[in-house]
């Protein structure tokens, strides 16, 4: 089937996890087969793009964003003509790639890095950051702890990372090191690949001179992200990128870019951006204070949601698509984090994805998500692997939490609970792989008999209820609205997320309760277009005071009456 030209805002993009997605050669590592087997699935849950997390060759000391070569493909995934079946197949189904591309730093696996170690005469000694002395430059913290600063062997040199100490962060300033990332970006592109995730992106810049920097922690060190993230002069790489890589290509990019500032989103999404879209973590980050320790965890209503997804719509909206999305591969599961108590609430499941579904920008799902996947509590940290919970296990203990209160926040937040195999069936190892796969089933959601196969085929299911909000953001008459329209966020009860979306002279409202009790909110009259409880009345009637009363986690959509401009 020859492939329709999509606008950015008309796909539907679906994030897997290859590690974690479909093993088809009993090693208990998900691989690109596993992936094509399923296409058909995704077809049907009617994804346009898969963004594909790392499948290059890696030590997999952070899976995958620690990269040995960028033009191939890590064995255990398959080989690089399992890759081009999977475009060609994915594209049969007219469903196009998003590659994760990892350019703020290589693995040390790299040859380039393992070159610069061995001769600093090198030119790829040129690619990377490297400070001469005996003494850590400074005192700057990274990503998954300790120092920014690795010594080499044998040398008084340092190389500096952001995030851990496999993964060293490339020197952009040097021209030739960006060609050689053009040329990667250029390899892909001939593969047929149209869309990239820009990780870490905002990280590349770095500044001229090294300080040391005001503690933040008992280690006496500083967050690096304070220094080294969305730093002056970064845009000059993103626009060279750009106009080098992406632009006349028409190629769709999305920035990873945590904290960049409102006032700069015109840079990058802007007529003239660097980016197609970026995405913007304020309101999955509002359960912990500072972005990046969990163990600073922060209380929050229902208001502080709504009021966190008003002010990033209203600024995204003057300039670009944006992206929607409450779940990826770094975050808890959104069913455990906003529901709390109530993870399993099949309502509570459905409000989220309508919440999503309704939002403007385009949607991006985390495997998983469709099924209302919850997260998984683990009793002991010897059974964490990700790089960054046993980090964040350590630096809570450091910082006086008890070890229960360490793995506590850990599990609330562990990268591992979005990681986890997932659930096709309700066999030994939920028919991800019939051999011990390589993190542990979430035995959680497996009790609860959370999978694929148990939702496929029952109308009423969480997946089900996807399936409908995606058709109505895909093929609908709502289309237009749903993926273009403004976004507007109304007035009502304190429990509950409202907002409208407009287009020409069409106009959805869509109203989703927190609240695990009946609620009464500001509501206007219509035609329900959607509502995740089965007995409603497709005429929506409000009292004399404009209310109406929602069930515990309801959803609705509902088409109402353009409200007149001067009521705007
Ligand atoms: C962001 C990625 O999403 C995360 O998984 C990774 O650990 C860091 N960047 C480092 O590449
Ligand atoms: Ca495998």
């Amino acid at each position: 089937m020859k492939q329709q030209k999509r606008k950015p805002e008309q796909e539907i993009i679906y994030q897997i996890y290859p590690k974690s997605f479909q093993d088809t050669n009993h090693d208990g590592i998900g691989d690109l087969r596993g992936i094509i087997n399923h296409l058909d699935d995704l077809r049907d849950l009617g994804i346009t793009m898969i963004w594909l997390c790392p499948i290059y060759p890696s030590p997999m000391e952070d899976n995958g964003y620690d990269v040995a070569d960028y033009k191939a493909i890590h064995p255990d995934f398959g080989t690089m003509e399992d890759m081009d079946r999977l475009i060609e197949e994915a594209g049969k189904r007219d469903i196009s790639l998003m590659l994760d591309l990892v350019l703020n730093h290589t693995s040390s696996r790299h040859k380039w890095f393992e070159k610069a170690v061995q001769d600093p005469g090198s030119k790829e000694h040129g690619y990377y950051i490297f400070e001469k002395g005996k003494e850590e430059p400074n005192n700057l913290r990274s990503v998954f702890g300790g120092s920014v600063w690795e010594k080499v062997r044998g040398r008084n040199e340092y190389y500096f990372h952001s995030f851990g100490k496999g993964q060293p962060d490339l020197n952009w300033e040097n021209p030739a090191l960006r060609q050689e990332i053009y040329q990667i970006i250029e390899f892909w592109k001939r593969k047929g690949i149209k869309a990239f995730r820009m990780d870490a992106i905002n990280f590349i810049k770095k500044p001229e001179k090294w300080r040391r920097m005001e503690a933040d922690g008992p280690d006496g060190r500083c967050k690096c992200t304070k220094v080294v993230r969305n730093h002056p002069g970064l845009l000059d790489y993103l626009h060279e990128m750009n106009e080098k890589c992406f632009k006349s290509d028409g190629i769709v990019t999305v920035g990873e870019t945590a904290g960049l500032p409102y006032d700069q989103l015109e840079e990058y999404i802007g007529k003239n951006g660097c980016f197609t879209m970026v995405f913007d973590f304020r309101h999955a980050d509002l359960d912990i204070r500072s972005g990046d320790e969990w163990f600073s965890r922060a209380e929050w209503k229902t208001a502080d949601l709504k009021k966190r997804l008003e002010v990033s719509c209203s600024h995204i909206q003057k300039y670009g698509p944006g992206t929607s999305f409450l779940e990826n591969h770094d975050q808890p599961r959104v069913t455990t984090k906003y529901l709390r108590k109530d993870q399993d609430d099949p309502y509570g499941k459905k409000m989220l994805g309508m919440l999503q579904m309704g939002l403007r920008g385009v949607p991006f799902l985390f495997q998983g998500q469709e099924l209302g996947m919850i997260n998984f509590e683990r009793t002991d940290v010897s059974e964490l692997e990700d790089i960054s919970s046993i980090d964040q296990f350590g630096r809570a203990r450091e910082c006086g939490y008890s070890a229960e209160e360490a793995l506590h926040f850990v599990n609330l937040r562990s990268r591992d609970n979005a990681r986890v195999p997932y659930p096709w069936n309700e066999e030994k190892y939920g028919g991800f792989s019939d051999a011990d796969p390589w993190l542990a089933c979430n035995e959680q959601a497996q009790k609860r008999r959370i999978c694929f196969e148990n939702q496929k085929n029952d109308p009423d299911s969480v997946l089900s209820f996807y399936k409908k909000l995606i058709s109505l953001r895909k093929s609908s008459d709502w289309s237009d609205t749903l993926n273009a329209g403004r976004i507007r966020f109304e007035e009502g009860n304190e429990e509950v997320i409202a907002f409208t979306r407009q287009k020409e002279e069409k106009e959805l409202l869509v109203l989703c309760s927190f609240a695990d009790h009946p609620v009464k909110t500001l509501c206007r009259k219509g035609t329900l277009i959607l509502d995740n409880y089965k007995e409603t009345d497709m005429n929506v009637k409000v009292d004399e005071e404009g209310m109406i009363i929602l069930r515990p986690f309801e959803a609705m959509m509902i088409e109402t009456e353009k409200r007149r401009e001067n009521d705007e």
